[in-house]
């Protein structure tokens, strides 16, 4: 099967990536896995928000592109805010999203695309767009969109990666041969990423904070290697071994001595402002 050249901001590689909870799990439990180094990306978001939000116990917070609702959760526990708004374009992560926040929990649950939202202007105190924003085809339409719904003083926290994430699996999916070109395919994240993020959001809202942090990650074998890989819509690999992580790990075992495998990706927070309100 042929990978489509810009697979995050294919509209159907994406209805298949979160047409259920199960495969984001996966991909995010492969990694969690192997993450060595670097602090827990939901509880820096709270943080940022609690730090730069006047009063964060009395705001409603939106939570765009809220997948499987792990920021949305820490930020309702940790924030504790009057409302929090999950918004994601899928209704499946919505619905595991709603299931893992409780019913006792202040959240609504909106099934909306990023780039038109349907809420009011100036309606909240802070929005977060955490590992999304990479979706969008048209970011700067989506940072439109925050800067709208914020009210005056209102805080954005924007996370998302570097384009060189995950680098050493690029070069390992060559070297197996499962994959001649893994190595020149466009970044998963080109649309909204480290090295562009202030440059996208800076003209429209002004920035009060940005962080880089390394993350590092050790896979301990070609096993585990596979079953993040398996998660990947990035590679054209052989039809046969897409989606299946044990035919990966054998094909790969057949191809490359089987040893730990090491990778980075370096996740940027940025938070930026409306200006007026107490700020
Ligand atoms: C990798 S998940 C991120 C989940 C969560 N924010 C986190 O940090 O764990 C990306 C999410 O963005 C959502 N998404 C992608 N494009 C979107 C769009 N145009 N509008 C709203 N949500 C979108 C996907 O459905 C998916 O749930």
């Amino acid at each position: 099967m042929t990978a489509s050249p810009h697979p995050f901001l294919d509209a159907a590689v994406q209805a298949d990536l979160y047409r259920d909870g199960a495969r984001l799990a996966a991909r995010t439990s492969a990694l969690h896995q192997a993450k060595t180094c670097g602090r827990a990306v939901a509880d820096v978001i709270a943080d940022l928000v609690i730090r730069f939000l006047p009063e964060p116990r009395t705001a409603v917070v939106a939570d765009l592109g809220c997948g499987r609702g792990t920021s949305s959760r820490v930020l309702v526990e940790r924030v504790r805010p009057r409302r929090l708004i999950a918004v994601d374009a899928s209704a499946a992560m919505l619905t595991v999203a709603r299931s893992r926040l409780g019913s006792r929990s202040p959240a609504a649950f909106v099934q909306a695309d990023f780039h038109h939202l349907p809420l009011p202007d100036a309606s909240c105190a802070a929005a977060v767009a955490a590992f999304c924003l990479y979706h969008a085809p048209a970011p700067r339409l989506v940072l439109w969109e925050i800067a709208r719904l914020l009210e005056p003083g209102g805080v954005t926290v924007l996370v998302t990666k570097s384009t060189d994430s995950y680098r050493a699996l690029d070069l390992l999916v060559a070297a197996a041969g499962l994959d001649a070109h893994a190595a020149e395919r466009v970044s998963l994240y080109a649309s909204a990423h480290s090295g562009n993020l202030a440059a996208l959001t800076a003209p429209i809202l002004p920035l009060i904070h940005v962080e880089h942090e390394e993350h590092r990650f050790s896979f301990t074998g070609l096993d585990h290697v596979a079953a993040y890989l398996a998660t990947s819509p990035k590679y054209d690999i052989p039809a046969g071994l897409r989606g299946h992580s044990s035919a990966l790990a054998a094909a790969l075992r057949a191809r490359l001595p089987d040893a730990p495998v090491h990778t980075t990706s370096t996740v940027t927070y940025l938070v930026a402002a409306r200006p007026g309100g107490t700020r």
